[in-house]
């Protein structure tokens, strides 16, 4: 699990955005964390200590001057255990109040004492985020090394609609997560092409084939979460959007590789193309504009291919080209095939699928082949996966390996 021996000390603040914060603690301990929480006096009008209690199953503290504490330090031993503090929501006046060093409660006490990161979810109203002196403070947090995890535009509780809404929970999640991670790929652009292209035989069928997207969009977070700057390019899926993840959607392999050919001209340089998508390698070339209807004489259409260009193969190609990786799912004889797919499509590192039918499935096994030879990631989530195989890709990428 991704917070797997993580202790997180999430602090909770007085804003209407507490109620979230309790699927927030849940989410944390799901994915394997131990979580502490401390609540401001003024959270505890929104939200009961009890309910905190019940989801972690610790004691939650509110009071600076709790009687039941023998040295009377919990501000520094509850610090000390974190190994980051989240605070969610974190309101205005908090806000105020860490970017001033003032420690006047138990919760802003223990930030000041931390030894360990801290950050920080704003929640309020859009006037109260656009106020000047909350955006000083904001900069000052900023300038402090603090590390905001948002807030987002959209619906407030007031009525009103603007800047200032909590993350939702599993946002906060994911950024918490992330912050984990090391960022091996910082600075780094990653374009990744996923799922299943789609070509049209008439308005309303077509070729697509059983590929899910899940590899790819679970790399495609590992690599946002590695620090590197990604670019999505998404076949059919409904799958979500992984968070600062920039996607664009595509249908037919041609639609893909324009897609690509566009976001690797616009000037920034990318640095890693990862091609996950399954792509199909022929289109219907006589699609018909209207629906096909049944012939009288009982004969089926005759449908004629063309060939689709090899996206990967034409990246790898290109002058000055990105660091290229490629997938292979092979029915037979993996490692020889995918080894001379590697070669022929002239990519420096191809990742071979263990095992037939991963598409649509949550775990997967993968075999990584370069030229040094063959190295094995054992079964796993994929999103284990995708981050083991990120740092792989920095290693090549940094020299490292
Ligand atoms: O040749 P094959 O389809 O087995 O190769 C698989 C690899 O090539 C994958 O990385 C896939 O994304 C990529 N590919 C491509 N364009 C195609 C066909 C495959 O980029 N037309």
């Amino acid at each position: 699990m991704e917070l797997s021996n993580r202790h997180i000390l999430l602090g909770i603040t007085g804003g209407v955005a507490a109620y979230k914060s309790a699927q927030f603690a849940r989410e944390l301990q799901r994915h394997g964390a131990s979580v502490q929480v401390v609540m401001t006096e003024a959270a505890t009008r929104f939200v009961g200590p009890v309910t905190f209690q019940a989801l972690t199953g610790r004691r939650v503290y509110t009071d600076q001057w709790d009687a039941s504490i023998p040295n009377n330090m919990a501000h520094i031993e509850l610090s000390r255990e974190a190994d980051v503090i989240v605070i969610a929501p974190t309101t205005a006046d908090f806000i105020a109040k860490l970017a001033n060093g003032l420690a006047d409660d138990l919760l802003s006490t223990l930030c000041i004492a931390r030894a360990c990161p801290l950050l920080v979810a704003p929640a309020m109203n859009r006037e109260m985020w656009a106020n000047p002196a909350t955006q000083r403070n904001v900069a000052q947090l900023v300038a402090d090394g603090i590390e905001l995890l948002g807030p987002e535009t959209g619906d407030q509780a007031c009525g009103e609609t603007g800047m200032g809404r909590m993350l939702e929970p599993e946002a906060l999640l994911e950024r918490t997560i992330g912050f984990f991670v090391p960022k091996s790929l910082q600075g780094r652009r990653v374009l990744i092409t996923a799922g299943p292209t789609f070509e049209p035989i008439d308005p309303v069928r077509g070729i697509t084939n059983l590929s899910s997207g899940k590899m790819g969009f679970a790399i495609a977070r590992a690599c946002q979460q590695a620090g590197a700057q990604v670019t999505l390019i998404a076949g059919a899926t409904s799958l979500p959007t992984p968070l600062q993840v920039e996607r664009m959607n595509v249908s037919t392999a041609r639609q893909m590789f324009d897609a690509v050919n566009q976001v690797l001209a616009d000037g920034a340089r990318t640095d890693v193309f990862i091609s996950v998508a399954a792509v199909a390698d022929w289109r219907v070339e006589n699609a018909s504009e209207s629906k096909l209807k049944k012939s009288a004489d009982g004969k089926p259409p005759e449908l004629q291919f063309a060939e689709n260009p090899d996206i990967l193969a034409s990246v790898a190609a290109r002058e000055n080209a990105p660091y290229c990786v490629g997938f292979a799912a092979e029915s037979e004889d993996l490692e020889r095939n995918a080894q001379q797919k590697r070669l022929r499509k002239r990519v420096p590192l191809l990742v071979a699928n263990i095992g037939q039918a991963t598409f649509g499935r949550d775990d997967n096994e993968l075999l990584l082949i370069d030229e040094h030879g063959t190295q094995k990631l054992d079964r796993a989530s994929k999103d284990a996966l995708a981050s083991e195989l990120t740092r792989e890709i920095a290693k090549r990428l940094n020299g490292t390996r």
